[in-house]
């Protein structure tokens, strides 16, 4: 699918991942909104990326916000392109404490909340809107899902994580499946380690370490390796129903 002058909505596109998507898709010349929380800097990052970029305040995991967030991107054309990126860290809670005590299920919970059934809320609603739509070169949208590589290999205290984001990738076939009719696409990329602000409250010494731990390329993800291949999947019409690891080739430790 084209992406010059179709309208593309980035979730999470006020950090990380998301931005970078968006300044890509903005240089594609696609009409870009991006949303996220209220809190963000969206605002800022909508003026910086210019190409007449919108901010809308949304929570994903709200009907009500994320449905005018995607009616906004809706005003400047048909919306064909969500890129979601929007998601949170996990708890990095073990099963059980070093008392032996369970660890919380409402950590559990939330996690699972936002990742999830958040990603799930912005892939109905998206789909509800691009089902409208005429067909462009094949589509009528298409979707980018993020996962983790967690989702294949956790590491300990990561199960709230790993469970949020192996549902992502569980959900991808089956949401392609299920929207084909609707002659909709929907993809997933399962980052490695990236250099995002979600990393950046480790500290200095661990990131080189995990960077080191990179087979090839021996570095973090940046985040325009993620927007190249979110780019990719919107284009490329033969891609369907399918989970990219993009992560220099690392497979997790246990921890
Ligand atoms: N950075 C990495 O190493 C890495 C690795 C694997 C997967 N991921 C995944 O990539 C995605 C993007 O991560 P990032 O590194 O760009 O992080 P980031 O923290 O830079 O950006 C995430 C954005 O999501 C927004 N957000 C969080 N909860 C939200 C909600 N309920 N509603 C709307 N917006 C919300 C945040 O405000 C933030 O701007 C996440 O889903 C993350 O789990 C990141």
């Amino acid at each position: 699918m084209q992406l010059f002058d179709i309208s593309a909505l980035v979730t999470g596109g006020a950090s990380g991942l998301g931005e970078a998507t968006a300044r890509a898709l903005v240089a594609a010349g696609a009409q870009v909104t991006i949303t996220d929380l209220p809190t963000s800097a969206g605002e800022e990052v909508a003026a910086a990326l210019g190409g007449g970029t919108r901010f809308v305040p949304a929570d994903i995991t709200d009907e009500l916000t994320l449905g005018a967030a995607m009616d906004a991107a809706t005003e400047r054309g048909p919306l064909r392109a969500v890129v979601h990126c929007a998601g949170r860290g996990g708890d990095r809670l073990r099963i059980l404490g070093k008392d032996g005590e369970p660890s919380p299920l409402a950590s559990f919970e939330e996690v699972l909340r936002i990742n999830l059934v958040g990603t799930y809320n912005v892939l109905r609603l998206a789909a509800a809107r691009m089902v409208r739509n005429e067909p462009l070169d094949g589509d009528r949208g298409a979707v980018v899902m993020t996962a983790s590589v967690a989702a294949f290999d956790g590491q300990i205290g990561q199960t709230s994580y790993t469970a949020s984001k192996a549902g992502v990738h569980g959900m991808t076939l089956v949401a392609a499946r299920d929207l084909a009719a609707a002659q909709i696409r929907v993809n997933t990329i399962a980052p490695g380690i990236f250099d995002t602000p979600m990393l950046a409250r480790l500290r200095e010494d661990i990131r080189e370490g995990l960077a080191a731990s990179v087979p090839h390329p021996r570095r973090l993800g940046a985040p325009e390796d993620y927007a190249h291949l979110a780019l990719s999947l919107l284009q490329n019409p033969y891609v369907n129903a399918e989970t990219i690891r993009l992560d220099g080739g690392i497979r997790m430790a246990p921890r």
